[in-house]
């Protein structure tokens, strides 16, 4: 491993659900440490590895490979009974996971999935079409200074002097302004978040300390991110997207590493587009190219089963995405999935009121407005070719199209779920 690749982060270039999961794994057994650091059990990798396929939320694709330590970052959300029944699940075909979680990770408490509802019917039009899982209420908590972090849950002291605070003040809002009942009491709350915190408490460390040793020593780490960069609260299409940053840099940040170093910055990028929840969707198909996409491409929800809307490919979004995460390069994966297609299209630029524009708008009111120009290609035949030059031609031309179009380059090819059919270039 050259010294750059040392440090390596992974990101989702669209709306998440790109494979992220798959090129994770297919690299983890190279690193001493895989860390995630931000999201929580919004995410869901799909990882298929010694003939099982693994679905994990919290858990970081590292733990698939032993000698591997996996890290739940300080930037991570964690649900305990989730957790908890994701190791449960796991050490069923494994052994225990080699996982630390940090002491400084917000805990999402049973107060946060009710008040999710309650945020996104209230916000309407607006809403993101949250999964539902309390992301937006904890990540709201870390900001109020309400929050509970999973040190706490080894602290009974400060967990009831925190919890008091936290329980009052979020089960005002779901019974005053939402109207939602809550009827456990804080005694009740307190009591199951202890237990928790005594089964957490062989996995909980210090993570940044140990990663910033791990990195001074020169291991290897890599950054696992969750989601993908147009779901960003800053850089995505905001509102519609998560709470937590999910570009390159905020690995740091997630992790509690400075990384004063070259780091190699893979951007997951599909050969079409999808996605969950609302928001316009510029290049959004909604015909039976779509819909044979879509089940061609098994494009159902890992966390909820919702199915995803699916679109051509958004170079405007892949653009972004390069530039907001700084990639120093890109594993395109899914081709296999357009393979059939007489022709497709790619999304060059974006007409809005009369002007063409090759940069994402801020404003989403211009993003409402804005009608996909599109370069029309010729599509390809399956294929099992398993080196590049082998690859059909017309494969072989949108994927160089693609690289130049976005100046960064294509150094995996993913043609489906397993990790077998991945070439590198
Ligand atoms: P939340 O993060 O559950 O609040 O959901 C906010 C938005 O992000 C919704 O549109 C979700 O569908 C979307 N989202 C959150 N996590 C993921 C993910 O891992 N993959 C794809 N979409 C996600």
């Amino acid at each position: 491993m050259s010294d750059k690749q040392l440090i390596t982060t992974i990101v989702g270039t669209q709306w998440g659900d790109e494979g992220k999961g798959k090129i994770t794994d297919y690299l983890a057994r190279d690193f001493d440490y895989v860390v995630r650091f931000q999201g929580g059990n919004n995410a869901g990798h799909t990882i298929v590895a010694n003939g099982h396929t693994y679905k994990l939320h919290l858990l970081p694709s590292g733990v698939l490979s032993a000698g591997t330590v996996s890290i739940i970052g300080n930037g991570v959300v964690v649900d305990p009974k989730v957790l908890l029944e994701e190791i449960s699940e796991f050490k069923k075909t494994n052994s225990t996971p080699y996982l630390k979680i940090s002491e400084r990770a917000h805990v999402i408490m049973p107060y946060h999935l009710p008040m999710d509802g309650g945020l996104s019917s209230g916000q309407g039009k607006l809403a993101a079409g949250s999964t539902g899982r309390g992301i937006a209420p904890v990540y709201a908590d870390k900001a109020y200074r309400h929050g509970i972090r999973i040190g706490d849950l080894l602290d009974p002291e400060m967990l009831k002097e925190k919890l008091e605070k936290s329980y009052t003040f979020n089960t005002q809002i779901l019974n005053k302004i939402y109207r939602l009942p809550f009827d456990r009491t804080v005694e009740d709350v307190y009591q199951e978040y202890l237990q928790y915190g005594r089964e957490l408490a062989p996995y909980v460390a210090d993570t940044e300390l140990e990663l910033y040793q791990a990195y001074a020593m020169g291991k290897s780490i890599l950054f696992e991110g969750a989601q993908g960069m147009s779901l960003d609260p800053d850089h995505g299409m905001y509102p519609h997207g998560t709470s937590s940053n999910n570009v390159a840099g905020y690995a740091e940040v997630g992790s509690g590493v400075g990384l004063n170093c070259k780091s190699r910055i893979i951007g997951i990028m599909k050969a079409y587009v999808s996605r969950v929840g609302n928001s316009p969707f510029i290049t959004e198909l909604t015909d039976t190219t779509g819909d044979a996409i879509r089940t061609k491409g098994v494009e159902f929800g890992t966390t909820t089963g919702r199915a995803r809307r699916i679109g051509w490919l958004d170079l405007v979004q892949a653009r972004q995405s390069v530039r907001t995460s700084g990639l120093s390069e890109i594993a395109f994966t899914k081709l296999d999935v357009l393979g059939g297609l007489k022709e497709l299209k790619v999304c060059m630029g974006y007409e809005i009121d009369g002007q063409i524009t090759t940069e994402m708008p801020a404003s989403l009111s211009k993003i409402r407005r804005a009608k996909p120009v599109y370069q029309t290609l010729p599509g390809w035949e399956d294929t099992s070719a398993t080196t590049y030059d082998t690859l059909p031609p017309n494969m072989r031309d949108y994927i160089e199209f693609v690289e130049k179009k976005i100046n960064c380059p294509i150094s995996f090819i993913s043609l489906g779920p397993d990790r077998e059919r991945t070439i590198i270039r």
